[in-house]
């Protein structure tokens, strides 16, 4: 038996290869790096080939993903208590449970409408209506703050989306395929795989990250820092994955969006060299602790970084790696359905053995 299903192929995909010892991410035929710079619509589009009949040219497309926006707005309630991530989820359970495009574009755009609401809410503030004729990036900045964003912080926006939209089958992406194979609705499966997302373990890695950096506060710092807290047996945020044995792909892609947001001027980067410094403090701590098993930086690392320059407070930098990998749940999801397979393992019986009764 396979702990944690490791090396277990548990369904075929077009969707996207996701290469360990390479350190590559392919998607649909092309490498994360020729996607940089392309809008999240242009991936989402990408993502959704074959998946429904009635997919419509990109323009109108991604002018059906505004619309989609401006009708889950209309669905926006305030539910006082939650967290953000917990906030967007729920309102997600109101969306509706088909499996035809309408649905699908309702459910890519939900999430991207809901957070920024629900970070206002936070602060007291009312909600801002979408403006369908935006590109999706733009529009989540605006909604968030109240005015047009940069065109410098749309474009790291779209590239964090982008390097986020799918990747294989990991946790969240497996639950999604679990419940779609049983013919339930997109909404269902992309509940489910926001539930597997929340966990530190997979998407909720990010904030423990700034919260590490805080910790360490300066470069000087770090080494001891880290070598306590692994002393201590406790995990580094941001580092370590199930299948990349090599620096994770979508850490580059991130650092070179953050370096081109900190050359622009639009955003306040004021821990990129301390993190940085972690970065190679890190490494090497992790080398001497487990120097079998490779520990390299992943995509979290970089994400809590460029989220909190564009604005997001780190209690919702889980919430909007769920607005970008939304995408990738959907195909997978239509993908798993479309195979009409129900996925339905076995497990082994480890307990006692069935006694007479007295
Ligand atoms: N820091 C310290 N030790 C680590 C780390 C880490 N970041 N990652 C793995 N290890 C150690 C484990 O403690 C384990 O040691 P043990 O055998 O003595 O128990 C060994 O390396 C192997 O770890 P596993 O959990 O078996 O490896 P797995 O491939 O299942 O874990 C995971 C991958 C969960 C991401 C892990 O590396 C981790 O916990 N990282 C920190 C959290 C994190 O960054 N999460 C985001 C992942 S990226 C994403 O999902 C979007």
């Amino acid at each position: 038996m396979s702990t944690g299903l490791a090396d277990v192929v548990a369904a075929e995909t077009v969707l996207s290869d996701v290469d360990g010892l390479a350190g590559r991410l392919v998607i649909r035929g092309l490498p994360l790096e020729a996607l940089a710079g392309l809008r999240y619509e242009a991936v989402l589009h990408l993502l959704w080939q074959g998946f429904f009949d009635d997919l419509p040219e990109i323009e109108e497309f991604g002018a059906r993903l505004g619309e989609a926006r401006a009708a889950a707005f209309a669905d926006w309630q305030v539910l006082a208590g939650l967290s953000p991530f917990d906030a967007v989820r729920a309102a997600l359970a109101r969306q509706p449970d088909d499996t035809d495009l309408a649905s699908a574009l309702r459910l890519a755009a939900a999430p991207a409408v809901f957070l920024p609401a629900a970070l206002r809410a936070e602060r007291g503030l009312p909600a801002i209506a979408p403006d369908p004729a935006l590109a999706h990036a733009a529009d989540i900045l605006r909604m968030l703050t109240g005015r047009p964003a940069a065109g410098e912080q749309v474009d790291a926006l779209d590239a964090y989306l982008v390097t986020v939209a799918d990747h294989g089958l990991n946790a969240s992406t497996f639950a999604a395929r679990v419940v779609a194979s049983t013919q339930a609705g997109l909404m269902s499966a992309v509940l489910a795989a926001m539930g597997a997302l929340k966990g530190p373990l997979h998407g909720g890695a990010p904030g423990p990250v700034l919260d590490m950096l805080d910790a360490i506060g300066t470069a000087d710092n770090a080494a001891p820092w880290i070598g306590a807290s692994l002393a201590r047996g406790e995990r580094l945020m941001g580092f370590g994955h199930r299948i990349y044995r090599v620096r994770d792909p979508r850490a580059e892609a991130l650092q070179r969006a953050l370096r081109l947001l900190r050359s622009s001027g639009n955003a306040s980067i004021t821990r990129m060299d301390l993190a940085m410094q972690v970065e190679t403090a890190a490494l090497e701590a992790l080398r001497q602790h487990r120097p079998e098993r490779p520990l390299a930086t992943n995509v979290e690392f970089y994400t809590a970084l460029l989220l909190e320059a564009l604005g997001f407070p780190r209690e919702a930098f889980t919430a909007v790696f769920a607005i970008g990998r939304t995408g990738g749940w959907i195909a997978h999801a239509r993908e798993q359905a479309l195979t009409g397979k129900l996925i339905r393992p076995r497990s082994l019986y480890v307990g006692p053995q069935p006694r007479q009764a007295a």
